[in-house]
């Protein structure tokens, strides 16, 4: 399966434009849908944390055409997630809710098309971040 970039590109460039609408409606959103994974942000600055989201966002984004960057980033991110005490099941939650606020966000920008381009694109980061997260944990063990 290879990704639709130009479709991830183009519509994220629309989301860049609206960063804080954004991030506020995706934290809102996790936390009225999924309140069990709140506890994980107990300790978080939350001033800090949805610029430092945006951010890896961006970065993913402007990576998909170099898989090795990808790759690396996402690993890394996903093994560092271990400490934050993200279970894999939470990559679930996260994506339905990125999902979420991208719809909201992109109104009528949000197509089946694009929605799948999305939806495929998660996929292939919850994959990565969750093998770098094994690999550190077997790191550990
Ligand atoms: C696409 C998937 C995800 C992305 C791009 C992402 C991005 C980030 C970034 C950039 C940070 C800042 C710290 C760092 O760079 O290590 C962070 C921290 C954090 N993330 Fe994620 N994350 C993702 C998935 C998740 C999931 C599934 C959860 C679980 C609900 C989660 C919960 C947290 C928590 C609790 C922190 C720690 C905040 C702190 O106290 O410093 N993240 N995330």
């Amino acid at each position: 399966m290879s990704l639709n970039v130009e479709l991830l590109e183009s519509s994220f460039s629309q989301i860049k434009e609206q960063r804080t609408d954004f991030t506020t409606c995706f934290y809102n959103n996790l936390f009225v849908d999924y309140p069990e994974v709140k506890p994980l942000f107990a300790q978080t600055q939350m001033e800090e944390q949805p610029k430092k989201l945006f951010k890896s966002l961006v970065l993913i984004v402007e990576s998909l055409r170099q898989p090795d960057v990808l790759t690396n980033a996402l690993k890394g991110l996903g093994s560092r997630h271990i400490d934050y005490g993200v279970l894999p099941e939470h990559y679930l939650v996260v994506g339905n809710t990125i999902l979420k606020a991208l719809a909201i966000c992109l109104e009528d920008a949000w197509t089946l098309e694009v929605e799948q381009a999305w939806s495929e694109a998660y996929s292939v980061v919850m994959k990565l971040m969750l093998e770098g997260a094994k690999e550190a944990e077997a790191r550990v063990l």
